[in-house]
């Protein structure tokens, strides 16, 4: 196999966002290729630490041994993010200067045919986990959920029109034998949406997105980890998070809104009684997105919106 690459979404933008200075100490926890954490572990030297997790051996494995260079700067930590309030008391972390995370797959996963997340390797098993470990595979769920279950993914996560058609064919195809490779799944959407309506890009390509959302469980719990790791930060530490669907972004932006807002007791009333106190301050009125020249050189920075926000 041709060696993997994966090229960082707005490094600059997000090693600026973060004010990443000298001797911080910071959480990644989206490692994946390394690339933000080599940035911040630059701009953090010569004794800035980074704290990174992920939930995928390869890309654990390989961090480690591009990133051997910086010693102990670095830990890395096989976990969900969202385990964040227990890794931070694990490792004795009062507070963080900075918090990024960069959701979704990596070119890596996407990469790697074998490991069933692109719809342009029919051979391959249906898989998409990002943990090795998990026992939710796509092949699970595409055998295993009710009609109105798969219909709802297809629907929200992948925004999928034609989602009740493709679950229905689903349903009617494993009556005759399991859906266990890509090239079934495939074959079942291509007869699941009219030919007048396949002009948008690959006719799988929504419904393979919805499908590794729900393996991965990417946006359960993405909310209150949002609120737990900005509660993590040092006074004036920054977090800053890049989504690349509109319901990642929507929760990032919810939550932070939520951190900002101060009192919210009627203004008739002459004291506060609901104990609400600002946490942090919205930097990011409006996301930031990548520049031309980088969305022409990465593809996938073209969906990326970055928010961040400080603590106060
Ligand atoms: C977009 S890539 C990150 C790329 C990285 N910033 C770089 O510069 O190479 C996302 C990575 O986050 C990991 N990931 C996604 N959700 C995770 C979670 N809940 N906990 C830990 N890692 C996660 C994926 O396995 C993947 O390796």
């Amino acid at each position: 196999m041709a060696e993997l690459k994966h090229i960082p979404v707005m490094l600059k933008e997000c090693v600026n966002a973060l004010n990443v200075k000298s001797g911080g100490v910071y959480f990644d926890g989206t490692l994946g290729g390394g690339g933000h954490t080599r940035e911040i572990l630059l701009n953090s030297a010569p004794n800035g630490k980074v704290i990174a997790t992920d939930l995928d051996d390869y890309a654990i494995n390989r961090a480690k041994e591009n990133l051997k260079e910086f010693g102990d700067r670095l830990t890395v930590v096989k976990s969900n993010f969202k385990d964040f309030t227990d890794i931070k008391s694990k490792l004795d972390i009062d507070g963080f200067d900075g918090i990024l995370l960069d959701l979704g797959v990596s070119s890596f996963q996407l990469d790697d045919r074998s490991r069933g997340f692109s719809y342009l390797a029919d051979n391959e098993k249906l898989d998409m986990r990002m943990d090795g470990n998990s026992l939710v595979s796509a092949e699970t769920i595409v055998n295993g959920y009710k009609e109105s279950d798969l219909k709802r993914i297809i629907a929200e996560y992948g925004e999928e029109r034609f989602a009740a058609n493709i679950a229905r064919n689903i349903v009617e195809e494993r009556k005759t034998r399991p859906i266990t490779t890509v090239g079934q799944l495939n074959a079942i959407i291509e007869k699941s949406i009219p030919a007048k309506f396949k002009h948008d890009g690959h006719p799988s390509k929504r419904t393979f997105q919805a499908i590794r959302i729900e393996v991965n469980g990417e946006l359960d719990g993405l909310y209150d980890t949002v609120i737990a790791m900005t509660r993590g930060l040092k006074k004036g530490g920054r977090i800053a998070i890049l989504t690349f669907h509109s319901l990642e972004d929507r929760i990032v932006k919810q939550a932070f809104r939520e951190l900002e807002t101060d009192c919210i007791c009627d203004k008739s009333l002459p004291v506060c009684v609901c104990g609400k106190k600002r946490e942090a301050v919205i930097i990011t009125r409006h996301p930031i997105t990548a520049g031309e020249e980088e969305q022409t050189i990465n593809p996938r920075a073209k969906s990326a919106k970055l928010r961040v926000a400080e603590r106060v």
